[in-house]
């Protein structure tokens, strides 16, 4: 299969899932304990349907779109995926290539392999920064500083894990990162394509990659102290406050999906809301994504750019949201898997898939701009009003 003969974002995956060493697609596809989170995401978009609209000329449209003040071709972008270069060798570049190409942000975050710095010139502004609150101070203030220096113009900054979740799939399997086990081995013998185009390349190439952007001496990944992505259970409103006045750019609360917490952040002068379970990967249990988009979206829209994230992967699904009241959509599994499953082109694919669906649904639901989708565009799957 080629990446031009997939139809959807499912035929990425599938790919995926056969090039991949098991264990490391579990680590990307699935989500905490019992996956209900995982689960609800995409049912919290099956419980909202579109209401078509006909008679309309949309022979010309537009779904571009503004946010944080900079133009978009599409209302998406590639939200932060840690590690992504272990899925396809030098994956970080790979996304932000074809992020820029198509237009649309990449979200770098604190665990990759390519430096901020390396990854600037291929996004420019495009090149959005994701923060976790590291436990230690000091490793925190270095990775803000850093992107402070660099200019970066768009900080998030996760607020749903100050513990890790629950992942057991990467206890049994032992894809725990940096960690390896006889059966790690096995399964990595099981996949030729990413054992030879990734993890063999990276050691022809001078050896195992490390984490970019950690100070010197304190980058190694494999059998690392994994300090670079060691969340702190600290960090609470007045140190969101804090780091607001330390930084001038655009700042996003990641993973609210509460109005209360959303009137929180926003008092604390962020100006963006990333309403986000962290693809379910966190607190298993917690609301799909889609279904806390609303509360968050009236309590603090459009003073606040709100956005969401968490199993989106049609078009359709994006408009949903758009006329829900986000500003737009992030994406990580849909663009991660078609990294892993053909490299560069294979995310190239994932977007090119995703505008074309974007623009086609727009035309089908008697649209011609983003700003025409409002909630009278929306229904509950049982028939009642939304708006
Ligand atoms: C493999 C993987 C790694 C992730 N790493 C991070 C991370 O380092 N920081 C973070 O805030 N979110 C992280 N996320 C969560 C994503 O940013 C995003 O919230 C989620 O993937 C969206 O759901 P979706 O994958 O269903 O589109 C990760 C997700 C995946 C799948």
């Amino acid at each position: 299969m080629k990446p031009a003969d997939a139809l959807n974002i499912d035929d990425l995956a599938r790919v995926a899932r056969r090039r991949l060493p098991k264990g490391l697609y579990d680590f990307v596809a699935r989500g905490a304990e019992d996956e209900i989170t995982l689960r609800e995401n995409r049912a919290s978009l099956d419980r909202v349907l579109l209401r078509q609209r006909v008679g309309v000329d949309v022979s010309r449209r537009d779904i571009s779109t503004t946010v944080f003040g900079q133009k978009l071709a599409m209302p998406l972008g590639i939200a932060v995926t840690g590690l992504a270069g272990l899925l396809h060798h030098d994956g970080e570049r790979k996304l932000a290539r074809a992020a820029a190409a198509a237009g649309v942000p990449f979200t770098i975050g604190s665990s990759n392999f390519t430096a901020q710095a390396a990854l600037l010139p291929i996004a420019g502004p495009l090149l959005w920064r994701q923060v976790y609150p590291l436990a230690e101070d000091r490793l925190f203030e270095h990775q803000v500083g850093l992107s402070r220096d660099l200019g970066i113009t768009v900080l998030q900054v996760t607020m749903d894990s100050p513990v890790i979740g629950n992942r057991e799939y990467i206890r049994r399997s032992g894809w725990s990162p940096g960690i390896i086990h006889a059966g790690t081995v096995r399964d990595m013998l099981g996949a030729p394509y990413w054992l030879f185009g990734t993890l063999l390349r990276y050691v022809f190439a001078g050896g195992l990659p490390e984490i970019g952007d950690m100070p010197a001496g304190e980058r190694r990944f494999w059998g690392g102290t994994h300090a670079f992505a060691t969340a702190s259970p600290r960090f609470d409103w007045d140190a969101l406050s804090a780091l607001r006045r330390r930084w001038d750019g655009v700042l996003v609360a990641k993973g609210v999906s509460t109005a209360e917490d959303a009137r929180r952040a926003a008092a604390c002068g962020v100006d963006g809301i990333i309403v986000s379970n962290h693809g379910g990967r966190s607190l298993d249990g917690a609301v799909g994504s889609f279904a806390a988009l609303p509360e968050v979206v009236d309590a603090v829209a459009p003073k606040v750019t709100v956005i969401v994230d968490g199993g989106f992967r049609r078009g359709s699904e994006v408009l949903k949201a758009i006329a829900m009241g986000a500003g737009m959509v992030m994406v990580g599994r849909a663009t991660l898997l078609a990294l892993a499953a053909f490299g560069e082109p294979g995310v190239a694919r994932a977007l090119a898939i995703l505008r074309e669906e974007i623009d086609r649904s727009l035309a089908l639901a008697g649209a011609r701009t983003l700003a025409e989708l409002g909630r009278d565009r929306l229904q509950w799957q049982d028939g009642r009003a939304l708006a």
